[in-house]
């Protein structure tokens, strides 16, 4: 039985002018899959990327990589789902009321963990746990964390203090604030950015391990001049000294490791979010309707936090 619900769409790749809200007929979900009623959908910088074109895909399309919600059916051969289970997916397509998932991509959400918390699991905080437990961080390190203000710094901020490191995290003067808040040491970007690391006091200086999130040439030199010799003189086997998530020629000339997914990152994140480590601003909220004004603010790329959908 097929059922009519809301989706934002788009026929052509553009700006996000180019998104018009309209209904689809969502059917009844198939072998290994669940229906999902979004309730709040994640909005990432990914989403004006693909948007763009920039990863290619079918047109017509629908934006959106994650979402929270309630399993509404579930199809043939799903074992451990079940109508009314709170849920966080990840996966293509989520700006839409109804989703039909993947369920090995759907994880059950404790119900301390708010719906618009849960729904931004997926992308940033997995990211980020990924790129930290792949530079292997531990109590002693020091983090530099390029970008510590936006949707995947502020989880790493807190996934690296999970993990027993002190951080250091770039952002604009408006959000040093928020990131002492998160447990941070906020320096500015930009020019000077190696200097005013260097003078930092208390062993702050000695960054062991660098996150880049953003991925400019500037965020690449500083990498590559505060971690000196430790970038490349690595064994094959040991854990790289930076990990970028913004991969660019010049990222890999330097020897800044690609971020890989970690196995289980979206499980060890939403248990992080459960027990109160891990808590994401939620810098602004718009209905399902207004997706295009939601990535472009996302597309600006000076987000405090996230940036969320609620799904009426
Ligand atoms: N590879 C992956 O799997 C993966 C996953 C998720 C995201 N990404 C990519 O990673 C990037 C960050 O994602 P996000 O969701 O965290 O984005 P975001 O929420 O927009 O955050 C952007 C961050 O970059 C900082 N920033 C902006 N301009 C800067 C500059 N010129 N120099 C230094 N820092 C600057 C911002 O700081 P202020 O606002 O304080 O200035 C903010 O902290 C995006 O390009 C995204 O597409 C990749």
């Amino acid at each position: 039985m097929s059922t009519t619900a809301t989706v934002v769409t788009y026929d052509a790749f553009g700006e996000p002018d180019v998104l018009r809200v309209t209904t689809e007929d969502v059917g009844d979900p198939g072998s290994g899959q669940v229906r999902v009623a979004n309730r709040v959908v994640g909005v990432n910088p990914a989403d004006a990327k693909r948007l763009a074109g920039a990863f290619g895909g079918r047109l017509p399309g629908v934006l959106g990589f994650e979402a929270a919600g309630i399993v509404d059916a579930v199809g043939p051969d799903v074992a451990d789902l079940a109508p009314g289970d709170a849920v966080v997916w990840h996966g293509t397509g989520a700006q839409r009321a109804l989703s039909l998932v993947r369920a090995d991509h759907v994880r059950r959400v404790p119900e301390t963990v708010a719906p618009d918390q849960a729904a931004v699991l997926p992308v940033a905080a997995a990211t980020a746990f990924s790129a930290l437990v792949q530079a292997d961080v531990r109590e002693g390190d020091v983090v530099l964390l390029h970008g510590a203000s936006g949707g995947v710094g502020s989880a790493a901020v807190q996934v690296a203090r999970a993990l027993g490191a002190r951080v250091v995290g770039t952002a604009s003067p408006a959000n040093h604030d928020y990131l002492r808040g998160l447990g941070a040491t906020p320096v500015a970007h930009g020019p000077g950015l190696v200097e005013a690391v260097r003078a930092l006091p208390d062993g702050l200086d000695r960054v062991s391990v660098v996150v880049d999130l953003v991925g400019t040439p500037e965020t690449v030199a500083a990498t590559a001049e505060l971690l000196g010799d430790r970038l490349t003189a690595v064994a094959p086997d040991d854990p790289p000294a930076a990990v970028t998530i913004v991969s660019t020629d010049a990222s890999r000339a330097a020897g800044i490791a690609d971020k890989v997914d970690a196995k289980g990152a979206l499980d060890e994140v939403v248990a992080l979010a459960e027990d109160g480590r891990l808590r994401t601003e939620i810098a602004r909220r718009f209905p399902l309707a207004e997706a295009a004004e939601a990535v472009r603010l996302v597309a600006s790329g000076h987000v405090r936090g996230k940036v969320v959908l609620d799904v009426p």
